[in-house]
């Protein structure tokens, strides 16, 4: 253990008295889309109770995208939510300002003072080193302890800087705090100097070129940008216990590329999107509930398995204790989603 960490004991303590116990692992929640809305905007406000009915969770963003003079309003219209709706099994989340910004600790403050019992999440944009969770968990702790909240309100990096990609596993180790990340293209492209204008998705440059052969005309593949940045952002959260997310598609016309970049990060691992648009609810429902074949299969393979060990033949495919695992991810993404989706739940029939 480097001393950078704290001791395992230490780790699971609260950090400030009075505040709540750590918790040791995720609650068991659907988010499949991470809808956002800007809370500045009163007639956005008004649709949120009905919104709460149709996703799984509500962000109030308060970063890019709200104009600097809106902030404040962005702000209090977001803590106004918070505490007027009833959200039931749908997450409350915001995205605060970064923590160079000059906005943050009032968001933090102000927020948890006035809605901390209601919040689940904080997403925290640009996060650099475990350094920008150790600085929001200690002030989430002394927060929490002052107003008698008695539910750790958890901490979701996102990924979008060079920097921050570089330190991935230092972030999703920096905190019992710690819910999850999404990958944030557009700030991530900026940081790297990629050469994209486009918020997420492909690049219709960026792809592999078939050999020259004589005889056919040579093959041009598209390639996805995000496959490697998606890759070493499960494996972190995957090591460490947390949730990876896809983040934003900026190109709301074009449904069909949304949906392939979303099938990809879920195939890749990830449990869910955020959506920018209406019609990017429906389109993360599909591709982050687990597709009904799958489900009938998986659920035949822990049938055939029943405590998860030896060697089946199902339909012609080997089946042993890897795939059983594989089969019980499945199968439990799909009790989940049951509960929440009805319609769903009778095709999954479990
Ligand atoms: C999201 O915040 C992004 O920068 O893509
Ligand atoms: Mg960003």
């Amino acid at each position: 253990m480097t001393a950078s960490l704290r001791t395992p004991a230490a780790f699971y303590a609260p950090l400030a008295i009075g505040a709540p116990e750590p918790l040791r692992g995720q609650p068991v929640r659907l988010e499949r889309m991470i809808h956002f809305v800007p809370p500045h905007i009163e007639k956005i406000r008004a649709k949120v109770p009905e919104l709460v009915t149709q996703v799984d969770v509500v962000l109030g963003n308060l970063e890019d995208a709200i104009p600097a003079d809106a902030k404040e309003a962005a702000r209090s219209g977001f803590i106004e939510m918070a505490r007027s709706v009833d959200f039931g099994e749908t997450g409350l989340w915001t995205r605060i300002n970064s923590l160079d910004s000059p906005w943050a600790l009032d968001d933090i403050v102000e927020i948890v003072s006035a809605a901390g019992d209601r919040l689940d999440v904080i997403m925290l944009p640009k996060v650099e080193g475990p350094w920008d969770i150790h600085y929001l968990d200690q002030l989430l702790a002394q927060l929490e302890a002052k107003h008698g909240i008695e539910r750790p309100i958890l901490v979701h990096a996102i990924l979008e800087t060079a920097q921050g990609v570089k330190n991935v596993e230092a972030i999703a180790a920096a905190s019992p705090r710690m819910h999850g990340m999404s990958l944030g293209p557009a700030d991530l492209a900026a940081s790297r100097g990629m050469k994209t204008t486009r918020v997420g998705g492909g690049h219709p440059a960026y792809g592999v070129l078939a050999d020259d052969t004589d005889s056919d005309a040579r093959a041009f593949s598209q390639q996805d940008l995000w496959h490697y940045t998606v890759g070493r952002m499960v494996d972190a959260c995957a090591s460490y216990g947390l949730k990876p997310f896809y983040g934003p598609f900026g190109d709301f016309a074009d449904a069909a590329a949304c949906e392939a970049q979303f099938r990809n990060a879920f195939l890749q691992g990830c449990l869910g999107a955020w959506s920018l648009h209406p019609s990017q609810i429906d389109i993360a429902k599909r591709i982050f509930s687990p597709d009904p074949d799958e489900v009938a299969f998986a659920k035949k393979i822990l049938d055939a398995m029943p405590d998860g060990s030896g060697a089946v033949m199902l339909d012609g495919k080997m089946q042993d204790d890897a795939t059983w695992k594989q089969a019980k991810v499945i199968v439990d993404l799909a009790r989940l989603v049951s509960r929440k989706d009805p319609d769903l739940a009778e095709t999954y029939g479990l």
